[in-house]
């Protein structure tokens, strides 16, 4: 197994620097594949993204962006909605939208089927799969229990989820179902990219990259990815010891 690349990063300038980053992968490979999460960790990330997308200094005009997780259970246009926080974080701040977007279909869709859509959309390999950390170690929604191997699915979502979106992203009300990107396709990807701020995800963060890999942590098996970059600013990163 591999070690990953772990950039730690000042908190005042990560998000300009992980923005910087991608800005270079994205003018290396105009017509990057890749698979975006919601959430706080990438909120300022995006934010940077768009400034610089207005300035001129990156396009994603020939970018396909897929969205990570999606909850099943709550409303249109409700903010915690995956959807619902690309669009209002990243793309609707963009000059000129991406090639294509693909939202997971939960409206149109039986869960089963708009998860099997997801899973088709993905088949063919990302480029590039951005992704946060959940405080239980979970990678979009392959929460606790989840393995490598674990596909693209509709998931029931763990309590720390469902208080998260409630909490923290402002549900409406309770979800209590997901669809995720399985980690075993995010681990086909050709590289990957955990974000990870905050003093909260220090703990987190160590279990994933120090302790041995195990479903409890499902972030844990991402370490089996050659190309894992990890970009955590110092608070997240401090009780790493390899760092
Ligand atoms: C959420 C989402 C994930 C996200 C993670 C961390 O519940 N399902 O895609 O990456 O938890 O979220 P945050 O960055 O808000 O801590």
């Amino acid at each position: 197994m591999s070690s990953p690349a772990v950039h730690v990063l000042p908190a005042r300038s990560w998000a300009a620097d992980v923005a910087a980053e991608f800005g270079r992968r994205l003018i290396q490979q105009p017509r990057l594949r890749i698979c975006l999460p919601t959430g706080d960790t990438p909120a300022p990330l995006y934010a940077a993204l768009a400034e610089m997308a207005i300035r001129g200094e990156l396009s994603f005009a020939l970018a396909t962006i897929i969205l990570l997780d999606e909850y099943v259970d709550l409303p249109v246009g409700d903010p915690a909605r995956g959807a619902s926080q690309v669009r209002h974080d990243l793309l609707d701040r963009l000059p000129s939208g991406p090639a294509r977007f693909h939202a997971i279909r939960v409206d149109e869709l039986a869960p089963e089927r708009a998860a099997a859509e997801l899973d088709a959309t993905t088949a063919d390999g990302l480029d590039l799969a951005l992704v946060g950390l959940g405080l239980n170690g979970h990678v979009g929604f392959n929460e606790p229990g989840s393995t490598a191997q674990s596909p693209t699915r509709v998931v029931p979502l763990s309590r720390a989820s469902v208080q998260v979106a409630t909490a923290e992203y402002g549900a409406k009300r309770a979800p209590s179902t997901g669809i995720t990107l399985g980690l075993a396709r995010i681990l086909e990807a050709a590289e990957i990219w955990l974000l990870v701020t905050g003093e909260r995800k220090a703990d987190v963060l160590r279990r994933a990259l120090e302790e041995p890999e195990t479903p409890d942590c499902p972030a844990s098996f991402l370490r089996r990815h050659a190309r894992l970059h990890v970009f955590a600013d110092d608070a997240a990163a401090d009780l790493l010891t390899s760092a």
